[in-house]
């Protein structure tokens, strides 16, 4: 009988460094045995988005005290893990090589299984830790880095629906907050304003929403958002107005391409149609509420981790590496993988139509 596995995970791609244990049994249950996640916000926010040499500095000042504290809450000792799992891309390269050299090192010490992490695939399998949410599923990932339809049909097998063609949903909302001056992360910063705010007061663009397709765009909207600002000499409702104006355009924008990726799931799928959501921008009252009508109106259910895993955590790299060991996709080569700035979760689409990035460093998407 298959008997339960016990992971370490690290993550410190972009400005958090955490580290989580958990046990997962082979039914699928997942437990979670100890979680850290050491925000770096405070410093970063006086630049209004996350500076990548900090971010580096940082993790690799704090990393190895997160990850000790973790293993000892966690009330497992380091020889009885079955594999140490970091994020190894995509993400800030500093702040990769951190967490995974960190794993590295430790799985090398205690002759474990290193099992190098797609963030994004972290990202896609959070739902999995705290409901059985059975494959397939369609994800719509949106964050401050990524903004993506994936149908996901099992454990590596991501195919791209849709992605944005240009900057993620959650960087809009941090440069319109980085604009306004009103803090960091923006997202959160957004929202609390938009709620004293009037979303017809300004006439905001959908881009790409009158054409065919999945893909998105959000750079054009922030840059109307930011000639608002130059333009009007905004008073606190104006801005307040702003911000209603612009989550509600966003709000629209996923709400109607997650309509149709819906759609486009369910010719593919049979059986119950499910909706996953994750990402930090998922964490958006309004935007959740858009997408549940859109899941209800679609007959589909939306399933959305819980807030604190939405946004980038260990438990979810932790999850990814213990899915893969039970399903024997560990190989010893773990402690040769290089680390990916950029590391597409459909690889074989982000080659042959890339939706952004591009030249020497790859598609991101
Ligand atoms: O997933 P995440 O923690 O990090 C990655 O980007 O991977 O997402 C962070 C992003 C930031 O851009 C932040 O502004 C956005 O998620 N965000 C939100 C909200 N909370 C966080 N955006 C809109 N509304 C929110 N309440
Ligand atoms: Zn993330």
């Amino acid at each position: 009988m298959a008997a339960p596995i016990c992971v370490l995970g690290i993550e410190t791609s972009c400005d958090e460094t955490a580290a989580a244990v958990l046990r997962r049994a082979p039914d699928g249950t997942v437990t979670i045995l100890s979680e850290t996640v050491h925000s770096q916000i405070d410093e970063h926010a006086p630049y209004g988005g996350v500076v990548p040499e900090i971010a580096a500095r940082a993790h690799a000042d704090i990393a190895d005290a997160v990850v000790a504290k973790t293993l000892q809450d966690s009330g497992i000792e380091l020889a009885d893990l079955d594999a140490i799992a970091a994020t190894s891309g995509p993400g800030l390269i500093g702040g990769v090589m951190v967490g995974m050299m960190t794993g590295k090192a430790m799985a090398l010490a205690a002759d474990k299984p290193f099992v190098p992490i797609n963030h994004l695939e972290g990202h896609a399998l959070s739902p999995r830790l705290a409901d059985p949410c059975p494959f397939p599923y369609l994800l719509l990932l949106v964050s401050g880095g990524h903004c993506q339809f994936i149908s996901v049909t099992g454990l590596g097998q991501y195919q791209r629906l849709g992605s944005t063609i240009d900057d993620a949903a959650g960087e809009a909302f941090d440069k319109l907050a980085k604009t306004l001056g009103i803090g960091f992360p923006g997202g959160p910063a957004v929202e609390r304003m938009a709620a004293k705010g009037d979303a017809k007061r300004f006439a905001l663009p959908r881009p790409l929403l009158n054409r065919s397709g999945l893909d998105m765009s959000f750079a054009g909207l922030k840059t109307a958002a930011a000639r608002v600002v130059e333009a009007e000499a905004l008073d606190a409702q104006g801005e307040a107005d702003l911000c209603a104006s612009f989550q509600a355009a966003i709000a629209e924008c996923l709400a109607e391409k997650t309509r149709r990726a819906l759609s486009a799931f369910a010719e593919e799928q049979s059986g119950e149609i499910r909706l996953v959501v994750a990402g930090g921008v998922a964490a958006n009252q309004m935007i959740r509420s858009a997408l549940n009508q859109v899941a209800e109106a679609a007959g589909a259910s939306l399933i959305a981790p819980p807030l604190r895993h939405c946004t980038d955590n260990a438990a979810m790299i932790a999850l990814a590496g213990a899915e893969r060991l039970a399903a024997g996709m560990v190989s010893d080569e773990g402690l040769a993988f290089s680390a990916r700035p950029r590391w597409p979760l459909d690889e074989e689409r982000a080659k042959s139509a890339p939706a952004y990035g591009g030249g020497k460093r790859g598609a991101k998407a």
